[in-house]
């Protein structure tokens, strides 16, 4: 009975070695394939570059910035599409809105909204290094309050501010989406978190957010499993 008992104990242990050493195979996997699609991307413009590096150095919770392969990833799209008018919701130190704008059509804009003043200096600063002060607008306030005052119609609405508003800034652009145009949405796997039975208020406002978009029979939609998960919805 003992010896089963002991038996029992080393073949838990093993298992949660082998567990353990299973993630820590898999995290390493995850940073080794995030190099080499980074080292397989267009290189990061250097004011992209200094600009990443100046928020790690400056700025509280750089783990907000897209990065280089998100960033890459969000120009691409917008490439893609040409965009004319663009908005997106959470500007941070800027680095998605000069990655967004790069695919803007001729005559395009970008407005861009943060209701962190402190950072709009430094915004400015990388704007006019990327050569964008012209057609990228930021502006100053909370979302839920400037949402509803915007009078344009958007091709591109990138959704990137206070997860438990998600949903909310969905149903405020609605209807400034033109027909065709795309939503995109950033952290809606929340690492991971989305899949779990975790209860704290972000994780359940992305569930809320994703299973919204799902049950909403006007949009296209899918997921795409780029570092914390971007959701595209293309208005139909
Ligand atoms: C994840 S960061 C944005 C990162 C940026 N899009 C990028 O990829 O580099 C989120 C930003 O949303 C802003 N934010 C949070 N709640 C907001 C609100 N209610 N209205 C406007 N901005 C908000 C924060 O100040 C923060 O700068």
């Amino acid at each position: 009975m003992l010896f089963r008992f002991g038996g029992e104990v080393t073949a838990s242990a093993a298992r949660l070695k082998e567990k353990r050493f299973g993630l820590a195979k898999m995290e390493l996997l995850a940073r080794d394939i995030t190099e080499y699609i980074e080292a397989h991307a267009s290189p990061e413009p250097d004011y992209l570059r200094a600009l990443a590096r100046e928020t790690h150095a400056k700025v509280l919770m750089p783990r907000m910035l897209s990065g280089h392969w998100q960033g890459n990833v969000l120009a691409g799209l917008s490439r893609m599409l040409r965009p004319r008018r663009v908005l997106e919701i959470g500007t941070y130190t800027g680095y998605s809105a000069i990655c967004l704008a790069q695919g803007l059509a001729p005559g395009g804009r970008l407005l861009t909204v943060d209701r962190n003043e402190e950072l709009a200096g430094l915004v400015k600063r990388y704007l006019h290094l990327a050569g964008l002060s012209d057609r990228v607008e930021p502006i100053i306030g909370d979302a839920m309050q400037v949402l509803p005052t915007l009078d344009e119609v958007f091709d591109l609405v990138f959704i990137d501010a206070d997860k438990v508003n998600y949903l909310n800034y969905y149903h405020l652009i609605f209807d400034k989406v033109r027909q065709g145009g795309w939503i995109i949405a950033d952290n809606v796997l929340w690492s991971g978190k989305v899949v779990g039975d975790h209860t704290d208020k972000d994780t359940k406002a992305l569930q809320s957010f994703n299973a919204a978009v799902q049950a909403d029979q006007r949009v296209f939609n899918f997921i795409l499993p780029v570092r914390d998960g971007l959701l595209l919805a293309c208005k139909m």
